[in-house]
């Protein structure tokens, strides 16, 4: 029998060390509403025991089998979400959609300071692709993750106090903003010897819009513990599954020390205070205090 190593109540949160494959075999059919997945991409990168130089079809087939494991445990109403860069994005779209899965969003993670190259353009964003079971059944959540719209930000149209979430909207589907840039450098939520730590705010965004308090999420790719620590904050119940003994023994340190962001943003609130606009477009009226760093062509500079 598959035990969790590591083991936290109220709400119950556990981390499996272990290969995710066949951790996801030992867990009860249907039981999770939410999976995020943040795979390792095969860039050769250094997670501890984990190879991550694979001849392609092998990493392919490593794809198909861990997608199709997390499959079985997800429920009807669940949400499945895959963070991946270009390079294989397009091989698990189809082949959730061949498992019946329906596209709910094609999401781009957009950030600054990707890595310098002149052979190609800088690689810039990561996709973020969130699928379910049911579009009509699943659990969906808007009003937990609302932000100002432009047209309240930075038009000022009157007819957005008429709605029923006065100036605001749900997200675009393209991510970015002061928070979302990678964890690197002196980044306050950095944890040392963690390599693509994804931040709080992308999670928080996802936890809060796809699932409810109690619900059970799960990440086969635990890695520095992002998914426990923002779900545990926000009072969901987790599993979260990692190859390297090391990388989940500091993983389930930070589950007990709880996020950074959003501690500091009063957490506990079931919907949170709605943030500042991360419009591109500077303010209609000049004077206003939204006008951060203008360029001459209207655009704001970038605050990552
Ligand atoms: C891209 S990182 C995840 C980063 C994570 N989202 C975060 O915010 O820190 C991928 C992680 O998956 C782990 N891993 C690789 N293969 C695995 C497998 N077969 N089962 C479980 N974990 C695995 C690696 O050790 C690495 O920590």
């Amino acid at each position: 029998m598959v035990k969790p190593t590591y083991r936290l109540e109220d709400p119950d949160t556990e981390v499996y060390v272990g290969d995710c494959r066949a951790v996801l075999q030992a867990l009860p059919e249907k039981s999770v509403d939410l999976v995020f997945a943040d795979p390792p991409f095969n860039w050769d990168v250094p997670y501890g025991e984990w190879d991550d130089r694979k001849p392609r079809e092998e990493y392919l087939a490593f794809t198909y089998q861990w997608l199709d494991a997390c499959l079985r445990v997800l429920n009807d109403h669940g949400s499945f979400w895959v963070n991946i860069p270009d390079d294989t994005a397009a091989e698990i779209v189809v082949h959730l959609k061949k498992r019946g899965l329906t596209m709910i969003n094609w999401c781009i993670w957009h950030f600054r300071f990707g890595q310098h190259r002149t052979g190609n353009f800088i690689v810039s964003k990561v996709h973020a692709l969130y699928f379910a079971r049911d579009r009509k059944n699943r659990i969906w959540v808007p009003e937990a993750v609302l932000e100002p719209s432009d047209r309240a930000a930075i038009y000022g149209d009157p007819r957005t106090r008429r709605t029923k979430q006065p100036g605001l909207r749900v997200p675009l589907d393209v991510w970015y903003g002061p928070l979302w840039g990678r964890i690197q450098g002196n980044n306050k939520e950095r944890r040392k010897e963690h390599q693509n730590q994804i931040p709080e705010v992308y999670l928080e965004r996802i936890i809060r819009a796809c699932s409810k308090e109690g619900h059970l999420v799960l990440d086969p790719f635990l890695g520095s513990g992002t998914t426990c620590t923002v779900a545990r904050a926000l009072r969901r119940r987790s599993i979260g599954i990692e190859y390297s003994s090391r990388n989940a023994a500091s993983a389930f340190a930070r589950i007990q020390s709880g996020p950074i962001r959003l501690q500091a943003a009063g957490l506990a609130a079931p919907r949170p205070a709605p943030p500042e606009s991360n419009s591109f477009m500077i303010h209609r009226r000049r004077s206003s205090k939204s006008m951060a760093n203008p360029t001459p062509d209207g655009f704001e500079t970038s605050t990552q």
